[in-house]
């Protein structure tokens, strides 16, 4: 079979195509609401069982505003179909993967066995014409040396005129994704012009955003920079935080002078970076290279030793101020960021056992959005009406709710540090409450 470019092109622009989602998580399951808001039909799939039903009963697993009307509306109308079975796909002409890429916890490597066993079951349909287009994060050259070999050995079929292949590397941020989704800028990644052409094709018809052309390795390359940038950025922040807390100024007034210069854009600092993408992404950029990358390592390891400054800011204050020997900690915030509940890679997780570590007991960590305790004790109360009970509150995510909190509900003499940042100092000024903001002393 050869690929009928001009009936796949026809098809996309009179919004005929069926588009298949392969993986319905954090990236997979916005891709499929923004697809359907540009009224294509979706098939989505994704193997996790419960996950399924929980879609298909007209919920949403993500706590993004909107998702929930959105799901139940196109359930309803028939638009959208979920299941674990991938053969559904055969009726799809597009397949979005948006699988896994984690890290390989000893190699330090991308595991790509989510994204090639989501090839392989591809691979059984490529009977009808398909472009697949990977969403998911990928190491460079992975389209070239990993995922069309590995689709023209399963398939039997050669790139280009069996199916077609492209990148296109997400985005969105999560809590924002529908927004994001439609306006962000993106980039496609394919080294045969058909693949290109037809997923830039697709694209415009669901985005209001640039769309950027390239070779696959480039586009690899770039969505690799731009999260590595950041965690660079990131990491300097961090440096400047501790620079300042040692030298009496405050880092966010010192960023924001230093961000009025017009080539100047520094990052906040916090209590360490979490989440799946900037924890992994400068490891699959550097992966299997001999350059020196030196500098991306030192900031992945810079913000990795925030929750260890955190605790050593917990461990000083009750030294000197010899407060109660057990004192009762509340960590606000599980979610890596503010109004998620992802708590990938959260650095709370560090920051709870590295308090074990140095055998403190009395920790319970609170979130709006989450139920995960990571072992310690899930405050479900009313957060206000139990603040006064700790010693020690540590802000760790700056959801929206935390900042509204009145800091007259704290206990009389407790330690606040306040490492996303979430209060001023002026509100501590005439209270016996000793307070540590990150970056400030
Ligand atoms: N989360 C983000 O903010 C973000 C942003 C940009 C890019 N990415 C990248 O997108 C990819 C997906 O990330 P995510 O955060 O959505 O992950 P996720 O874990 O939230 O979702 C992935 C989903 O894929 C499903 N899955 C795994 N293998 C499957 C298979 N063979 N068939 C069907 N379903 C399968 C899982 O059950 C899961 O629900 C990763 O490569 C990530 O690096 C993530």
């Amino acid at each position: 079979m050869t690929l009928d470019i001009s009936k796949l092109s026809k098809n996309i622009i009179e919004k005929k195509t069926v588009i298949g989602v392969l993986g319905l998580g954090q990236v997979g399951l916005p891709t499929a609401l923004c697809i359907l808001n540009a009224n294509y039909r979706v098939v989505g799939i994704d193997r996790d069982e419960k996950l399924i039903k929980h879609i298909a009963s007209g919920k949403s697993p993500i706590p993004e505003h909107g998702f929930e009307n959105l799901i139940e509306n196109f359930l309803t109308n028939n638009l959208l179909t979920v299941s674990t079975s991938s053969s559904l796909l055969s009726e799809a002409d597009i397949i979005i993967v948006c699988v896994p890429t984690p890290l390989d916890g000893l190699t330090s490597t991308a595991d790509l066995s989510y994204l090639k066993n989501a090839l392989t079951d591809i691979s059984d349909l490529l009977n009808t014409q398909k472009l697949i287009i990977i969403e998911s994060t990928i190491p460079p050259n992975t389209i070239k040396n990993v995922l069309i070999p590995h689709v023209e050995n399963k398939s039997g079929k050669k790139a280009g005129e069996g199916f077609l292949l492209s990148y296109c590397p997400e985005r969105i941020s999560p809590g924002n994704s529908l927004i994001e989704f439609t306006n962000n800028a993106r980039l496609i990644g394919a080294d045969d012009d058909d693949s290109l052409n037809l997923t830039n094709l697709f694209l415009k018809n669901i985005t209001k955003g640039k769309i950027l052309l390239s070779k696959s390795t480039n586009a690899e390359i770039s969505k690799l920079a731009e999260n590595s940038f950041r965690d660079l950025n990131i990491a300097f922040a961090n440096e400047l935080a501790i620079i300042c807390e040692q030298s009496g100024a405050d880092v966010f007034e010192v960023i924001r002078l230093a961000n009025t210069h017009p080539r100047v854009n520094i990052h906040f600092p916090g209590p360490g970076v979490g989440g799946p993408c900037l924890t992994k992404d400068p490891y699959l950029l550097i992966q299997g290279k001999t350059i020196d990358s030196s500098l991306i390592k030192l900031a992945r390891n810079t913000n990795d030793a925030m929750p260890d400054h955190i605790v050593k800011t917990f461990l000083g204050a009750f030294k000197i101020d010899l407060k109660p020997k057990k004192p009762k900690i509340l960590i606000l915030g599980i979610a890596y960021k503010p109004e998620v509940n992802d708590t990938r890679k959260s650095p709370t997780i560090d920051i709870i056992n590295k308090l074990k570590a140095n055998n403190l007991e009395n920790i319970y960590v609170h979130d709006p959005y989450t139920s995960e305790s990571f072992g310690v004790t899930l405050v479900t109360e009313n957060l206000r009406s139990i603040l006064k009970d700790f010693d020690c509150i540590i802000t760790v995510t700056a959801h929206k709710q935390y900042k509204e909190l009145d800091i007259s509900l704290f206990k009389d003499d407790c330690v606040v540090i306040d490492a996303a940042r979430i209060f001023e100092k002026d509100q501590f000024l005439d209270t016996d409450i000793t307070y540590l903001p990150l970056g400030s002393r």
